[in-house]
C-alpha cells in the first residue's frame, strides 16, 4: 500500500449526512470493527465499547432518540466546548456555513438551521448506529484512544464502500443513552457513529470541507 492509497480513502471519506435505508450485512460492521480495533491505545487499553444497532432496533432507537431531543435535558457526559474562538470559530463557522448552503438554509434563518440540527437526533437516516463510550477512570487519554478508533471505523467503512458520520449531538442526551443502552455507570458516553450507504443524491451530501494549510498547525523547531 502507498501513501496515495491512503490519501486517496481519506480524501474519499467525509461526514454523511443522508443515508439510505439499505442495512450493511453484519460481518462487514464486523471487518469495520475489527479493523477500527487496530489503531494503537495508551498501554494496549483499548478502551473502545461500541453499541451498535440494525434493523428494528435502529428503528426503535430512533423513535426514541428523537423524542428525547424534543423533551430532554441536555447533559453530556464530557462538557461540550464553552467556546470557540479565532480560526476555531472560523472553521466551525464555514463548515456550517457550507452544509446550510448545500441544504438551502438562509443566513439567519434560525428554525431552518435548528430543523438541519434535529436531522441528527433522526441519525441522518442511516440504518445503523454505534455509541462509542470508554472507562471514565481512563479520563481524557480514553476518550483520546477512542478518537482513533472512530477514525479508523470511518475510513474502514469508507475502504466498503460504507458512509459514517461521527455525532457528539447525541451525547447531549447521555444519561438517557445510558439507560437505554444499558452502558455502565463508570463509562463516559463520547459519542454516536451513524452509518450505512450514501444518499449522493440529497443535496447535505454535495459539499466538503477543507483543511488548514500546514503552516497554520505546524511549528517546525530545527
Ligand atoms: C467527535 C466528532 C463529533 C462530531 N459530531 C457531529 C455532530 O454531532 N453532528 C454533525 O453533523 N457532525 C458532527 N461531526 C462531523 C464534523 O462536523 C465533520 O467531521 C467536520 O465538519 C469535517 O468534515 P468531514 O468529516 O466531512 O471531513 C463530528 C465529528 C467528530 C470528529
Amino acid at each position: 500500500m502507498t501513501l496515495s492509497d491512503l490519501n486517496r480513502l481519506l480524501a474519499s471519506r467525509y461526514s454523511c449526512r443522508a443515508f439510505r435505508p439499505n442495512p450493511v450485512p453484519k460481518d462487514q460492521i464486523e471487518q469495520i470493527l475489527t479493523s477500527a480495533a487496530r489503531v494503537p491505545s495508551w498501554c494496549n487499553a483499548q478502551p473502545w465499547h461500541v453499541s451498535v444497532t440494525s434493523g428494528a432496533e435502529t428503528e426503535r432507537f430512533r423513535a426514541a432518540m428523537q423524542a428525547e431531543a424534543a423533551a430532554g435535558t441536555p447533559c453530556p457526559d464530557i462538557p461540550f466546548p464553552t467556546s470557540y474562538s479565532g480560526v476555531y470559530q472560523d472553521r466551525r463557522r464555514a463548515c456550517g456555513w457550507a452544509l446550510y448552503q448545500a441544504v438551502g438554509v438562509k443566513r439567519g434563518d434560525r428554525s431552518a438551521s435548528t430543523q438541519q440540527m434535529i436531522q441528527n437526533f433522526s441519525l441522518f437516516g442511516a440504518p445503523h448506529c454505534a455509541i462509542v463510550s470508554s472507562p471514565t477512570e481512563l479520563g481524557a487519554y480514553g476518550a483520546l484512544d477512542c478518537g482513533g478508533f472512530i477514525t479508523a471505523f470511518s475510513l474502514a467503512a469508507q475502504a466498503l464502500g460504507i458512509a459514517t458520520i461521527p455525532q457528539a449531538a447525541l451525547a447531549t442526551y447521555s444519561p438517557f443513552l445510558r439507560r437505554y443502552f444499558d452502558i455502565p455507570e463508570d463509562r463516559l458516553i463520547l459519542c454516536a457513529i451513524s452509518f450505512g450507504y450514501a444518499d449522493t443524491d440529497h443535496p447535505a451530501n454535495g459539499f466538503r470541507t477543507d483543511r488548514a494549510d500546514l503552516s497554520e498547525i505546524v511549528n517546525w523547531v530545527g
